[in-house]
C-alpha cells in the first residue's frame, strides 16, 4: 500500500538575504508548499488507481499523464529544499580555500574560479529551471549541469551539493528578466558553504560505506 499524504512542507528560517527579498522569500515559499501539497495529491491519486491491484486498461491515460507529472512535481518539491538549504543570511560570498568544497572544486576543475565560471554560465542560460553542482558519489567529482523545469537533465544516483534556481519568480520581484546575472551575484553573496562541505562529507560516508562493502 502507497503511503499517501506524507511528504511535510519543512519550514526555513531564512529572511534578511543580500539582493534576494524577503517578499520574493514568502512568495517563493508559497510556491514550494504547493509542490509538496501536489506531491502528496499526485501520490494520493495513483494510489486510487492501484487499491484494486492492477491499473485497469480504461484508467491506463489518466494513470499515465499522473506519473508523469509526478516527476515534475516531485522534483520542484526536493529542488527547492535543497535551494532553500544551501542558502544563509550573511553568506561569505566565495567559500574558504581550504574547505571540503574548494578541495572538490579544485580537483574537479583544476580551480574554483574555473567551476565557478560554469556555474555561473549555466545559471545565465536562457531557458526555465536550475543550475546544480552535483558530486559523484562513486568518486567525489563535481560537475554542473543545466536541469529544465525541474526534471530534465537531473543525474540519477548524483548528490546535489549547490542547487541555484533560475526560474524567472526566483528573482523577478527583485531583478528585471534581463538581470539573471544580478541575481546570480546575489545569491552567491548568500551561499552557506557550510552547508555544501556537509553535503559533500555525507557522500565521502556514503563512499567509504560502498567501499567497506566492495572491498
Ligand atoms: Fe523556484
Amino acid at each position: 500500500m502507497i503511503n499517501t499524504n506524507s511528504y511535510q512542507a519543512k519550514q526555513f528560517n531564512l529572511s534578511g538575504l543580500n539582493g534576494i527579498s524577503d517578499q520574493t522569500l514568502e512568495m517563493h515559499f508559497k510556491l514550494y508548499e504547493g509542490y509538496v501539497k501536489e506531491t502528496n495529491k499526485l501520490t494520493d491519486k495513483i494510489s486510487e488507481f492501484l487499491r484494486d491491484g492492477q491499473v485497469d486498461q480504461e484508467e491506463v491515460p489518466a494513470y499515465s499523464e499522473l506519473t508523469r507529472r509526478l516527476g515534475f512535481e516531485y522534483n520542484g518539491m526536493v529542488l527547492h529544499e535543497y535551494y532553500f538549504g544551501n542558502m544563509k543570511q550573511g553568506g561569505p560570498g566565495d567559500p574558504e580555500r581550504t574547505s571540503a568544497f574548494s578541495r572538490a572544486a579544485e580537483e574537479s576543475f583544476g580551480s574554483y574560479d574555473i567551476w565557478k565560471a560554469d556555474f555561473v554560465g549555466i545559471g545565465k542560460m536562457r531557458g526555465v529551471g536550475w543550475a546544480i553542482c552535483y558530486e559523484n558519489p562513486a568518486n567525489g567529482r563535481l560537475s554542473n549541469h543545466w536541469i529544465t523545469l525541474h526534471e530534465t537533465g537531473n543525474v540519477a544516483g548524483f548528490n546535489p551539493v549547490l542547487v541555484m534556481d533560475v526560474w524567472e519568480h526566483a528573482f523577478l520581484l527583485d531583478y528585471k528578466p534581463a538581470e539573471r546575472p544580478k541575481y546570480i551575484e546575489a545569491f552567491f553573496s548568500n551561499i552557506a558553504w557550510n552547508v555544501c562541505d556537509e553535503r559533500l562529507k555525507r557522500g565521502v560516508a556514503a563512499r567509504s560505506v560502498a567501499g567497506r562493502v566492495l572491498g
